[in-house]
């Protein structure tokens, strides 16, 4: 533990090159090559993915943050008197921001996030805007198990914006909500946002954006895995590729080779045939009810859910 202002302390549980370096190797050894979504998260990759919820065609920030503006009221109810809020992959802990005005009774705050520099960086700034809130920044990897730094007092909320639950493989996601639902106690809760399904239009256009940052966001994983683990990989060489598939029902982003090429990463060589891709992300959209049946079977009980007119976007309130 480390004390970087009055009010902060950081925990660092995550050891990166060594597991990233045979992750990363079983995932491009597999006949259909594969990276986890976590690793678009160096620094580059947090700011990039910034830059996507500015997007106009990025719909699922905005849609969320309008939910939380105008059902805060309703929202602060059903939270109630917390006392320790935890975030998983907070990110720029932005919308926390929009919600800790309201959440008066909030004495501790716990971000998580596999992203280092990005994660101390906000929860510094976050620090000094709310000098009564202790924050405990810690640095790991929520699928993996790790032990918070948490006060045994008081209601603990889970806060998960952003549909990152929707980057999660159908078994882990009930792992997860499990393993959430055992870190609290009868009356706590989770608070959460979950994209839903839609139009394949405007769900392929938020994940191929005009600009082309969706494009950079995918593509600088392999900047990453060059810089960090010394690959040879061209970017030039691979293609952002981003659809629907409709009966997973998820979004999936591909990085795509379009030549027949060689990449090595010390002495492991991989071929890539011209079209071939590594799969580095899923996306998966619920459908309100869908979402509420899966957290019933997880150990919540599913008690407010908030949407914006078109049912866009959802924000589901879920009691232990
Ligand atoms: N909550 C923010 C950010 C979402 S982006 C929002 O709603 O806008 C997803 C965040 O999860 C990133 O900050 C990323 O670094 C983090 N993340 C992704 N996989 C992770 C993992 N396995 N463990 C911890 N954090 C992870
Ligand atoms: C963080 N996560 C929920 C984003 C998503 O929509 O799946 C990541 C993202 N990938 C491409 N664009 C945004």
């Amino acid at each position: 533990m480390r004390l970087l202002e009055n009010n902060i302390q950081s925990y660092d549980f995550y050891i990166d090159k060594e597991n990233m370096r045979d992750e990363i190797i079983k995932g491009l050894s597999d006949p259909v090559k594969v990276i986890s979504s976590k690793f678009l998260y160096d620094h580059r990759g947090s700011e990039l993915f910034e830059l996507i919820t500015q997007l106009e065609e990025y719909y699922p920030t905005r849609t969320e943050m309008k939910i939380f503006n105008e059902k805060i009221e309703e929202i602060t109810r059903a939270v109630g008197d917390v006392h320790t809020l935890i975030e998983y992959g907070s990110g720029s802990s932005n919308k926390i921001k929009a919600l800790l005005h309201n959440f008066t009774s909030l004495k501790e705050y716990v971000p998580i996030d596999i992203s280092r520099d990005f994660l101390f960086q906000s929860s510094l700034e976050l620090a000094m805007q709310f000098p009564h809130i202790t924050i405990k920044a810690v640095c790991g990897d929520y699928m993996a198990p790790l032990t918070l730094p948490l006060e045994a007092a008081g209601k603990k909320v889970i806060f998960f914006p952003g549909s990152t639950i929707g980057n999660f493989e159908p078994v882990d996601v009930r792992k997860f909500i499990i393993k959430s639902a055992q870190l609290l106690e009868d009356g706590d809760g989770f608070l959460i946002g979950v994209d839903t399904k839609k139009d394949t239009y405007i769900l392929e256009r938020a994940y191929d954006d005009a600009k082309g940052v969706t494009a950079a966001f995918n593509l600088n994983l392999l900047t990453r895995l060059n810089r960090e683990l010394g690959a040879n990989f061209n970017e030039k060489q691979f293609e952002h590729l981003a659809y629907y598939n409709e009966e997973k029902g998820r979004i999936e982003m591909h990085l795509e080779s379009q030549c027949d090429q060689l990449v090595s990463i010390g002495e492991y060589e991989f071929l890539f045939r011209v079209g071939e891709t590594i799969h580095t992300e899923n996306s998966y959209k619920y459908a309100i009810g869908e979402f509420q049946t899966l957290a019933l079977e997880c150990g919540f009980k599913p008690s407010k859910v908030w949407t914006d007119d078109e049912e866009k976007f959802s924000v589901h309130y879920l009691e232990k």
